[in-house]
């Protein structure tokens, strides 16, 4: 049981995979969310929420691969308040090392009234079924009232001491649209301590949304008023405006015990390399002047700072950039340096890919490095983020040749490997970037909307590698797609491509859920 005995731990459970994922564009393969688990074990979180194993099959096995694989952390999942939802989280856990069912149900009057349309009364009674239920699978159980923080106190009450009577060992309080204020989020679990006859007996979460750009503030402000429980995700990816941002509530921990005296399991210099994997993952690119993680964190271009700053660090920085993980850009080998360097230089930047993904990543870093005079440490990690992401695509981008410039028309010869099977065609477009998408379209006929074709540089000069997001939208269904090379070109019809194969899994997603 994952549990905060020591007063002075706050627990980090991320949902990175789970509410993450719920983000318009965010879906992940089994694959991605694997590594995305296992470096979330590696930074050292306490628990991860894995998914929500009955919405549809894809979830159930992602859940259950992440149970059997992870060492460290406590693998969850999520389930309403339904029995057959609790025994597919049960099913989904069965080889966890440590296991954790999540099990939530609204409690505000609007969803109760609206969304459930069941009586407060029933409500209750469910609480406490879906709590016992869970209890046979396993003694970690996590409850959540769905909108809490807009639920009547006395209900509240009611419910998280039934929650705990039942056997639920952590009680999590969602702000799930985002609507709280710090001061009165505090209260709201002060108020809970002080009324809640058997609140010791449980820890006190909190899952804070993004709507009003408050939910680190909230989640902040109810751990000084008790909570020892924070739900995060990476890169505060989540639905709309996101969740509390993982990074930025453990190092705003990390640097203000002065006023937080609280202690977390993560290392935090792993906090860099998780970022850029999910954003590589997920395609969405975190905006420069991010708190923590944006390009923009630690970099200073006002003279008066920098002067500052060469006198003493302090200045004008209040956490030191290593201990997020970022080193500053170091040149890698050449175009003659062998497997073993290689091999050592990812082990450097905490980068572990399979033997396998190895023969791949040394070939493409090889082919990197003839083109390219100087390779830095952020250029081998967008190639293996771009290795990763793309190593169980069913289409690939085998050979592109463009002709583009003034002249015109733009052209696009391009080779895609669908199934094992080569398909070649010529297009041409309003750019060279449209007669590419057109031959993907052409050699894989398709339906979809672009909603957003974005490039920007992995490093500076005009050698750099390009990384390239497309997102495609289908049906109400949006994905993210992502490329990276020193050909803009290249990179693009890689992200489009990418997208393309995202979407392929999603259909599968819903077919398979329909059919469950
Ligand atoms: O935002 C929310 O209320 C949730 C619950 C399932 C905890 O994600
Ligand atoms: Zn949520």
């Amino acid at each position: 049981m994952t549990e905060s005995k020591d007063q002075n731990r706050v627990v980090i459970f991320d949902t990175t995979l789970r509410d993450g994922e719920q983000s318009p564009g965010a879906s992940m393969t089994l694959e991605e969310k694997l590594r995305i688990a296992e470096v979330l074990d590696e930074l050292g979180v306490d628990i991860v929420e894995a998914g929500f194993p009955v919405a549809s099959n894809g979830d159930f096995e992602a859940v259950r691969e992440i149970a059997a694989t992870l060492r460290n952390a406590t693998v969850c999942g999520l389930a309403r308040a339904h029995d057959s939802d609790i025994d597919r989280a049960g099913e989904a856990l069965q080889s966890a090392r440590r296991k954790r069912i999540h099990t939530f149900i609204s409690t505000s009057p609007l969803h109760m009234k609206y969304k459930l349309r069941m009586a407060p009364d029933d409500v209750h009674a469910a609480v406490i079924s879906s709590v016992r239920r869970a209890r046979n699978y396993t003694d970690d159980v996590e409850w959540s009232p769905e909108d809490g923080s807009r639920s009547e106190h006395d209900f509240l009450c009611r419910c998280v001491e039934a929650a705990i009577d039942a056997g639920a060992t952590t009680v999590n309080i969602p702000d799930t649209v985002g609507y709280a204020m710090p001061e009165e989020f505090g209260a709201l679990i002060t108020m809970l301590r002080n009324r809640v006859p058997n609140i010791d007996k449980a820890v006190i979460s909190v899952h804070c949304h993004n709507d009003l750009g408050l939910a680190v503030a909230n989640s902040l402000a109810a751990v000084a008023a008790g909570a020892r429980q924070v739900e995060c995700t990476i890169n505060g990816l989540g639905e709309r405006a996101g969740n509390a941002a993982l990074e930025e509530i453990v190092m705003g921990l990390k640097t203000r015990k002065d006023l937080l005296p609280y202690e977390t399991g993560v290392d935090t210099t792993q906090i860099m390399r998780a970022s850029r994997l999910v954003s590589a993952v997920t395609g969405f690119v975190v905006q420069p002047n991010k708190a923590i993680v944006g390009a923009n964190a630690f970099a200073h271009e006002a003279g008066i700072h920098q002067h500052g700053m060469l006198r003493h660090a302090q200045t004008y920085e209040i956490m030191d950039p290593a201990d997020v993980g970022l080193t500053k850009s170091t040149l890698v080998m050449g175009k003659h340096s062998g497997r073993h360097a290689f091999r050592v230089k990812l082990k450097d930047l905490g980068l572990d890919v399979g033997e396998d993904a190895l023969d791949d990543t040394f070939r493409r870093f090889k082919d990197l490095a003839d083109k390219k005079k100087e390779i830095f440490d952020e250029d081998i990690v967008a190639l293996v983020d771009d290795t990763v992401v793309r190593s169980n695509d069913r289409i690939q981008v085998v050979r592109l040749k463009v002709v583009c410039g003034t002249e015109g028309p733009q052209t696009a010869e391009l080779t895609l490997r669908v199934d094992g099977t080569d398909r070649t065609t010529t297009a041409t477009g309003d750019g060279p970037v449209d007669a590419i998408f057109r031959a993907i379209r052409e050699l894989f006929p398709h339906e979809v909307r672009l909603q957003l074709y974005q490039v920007h540089g992995v490093t500076g000069g005009t050698d750099a590698q390009a990384e390239v997001t497309v997102r495609l939208e289908e049906n109400g269904r949006t994905v993210n797609g992502q490329g990276a090379d020193t050909d803009t070109l290249v990179a693009s019809a890689r992200a489009y491509v990418n997208a393309l194969n995202k979407l392929m899994v999603k259909r599968e997603k819903v077919v398979s859920a329909l059919s469950a």
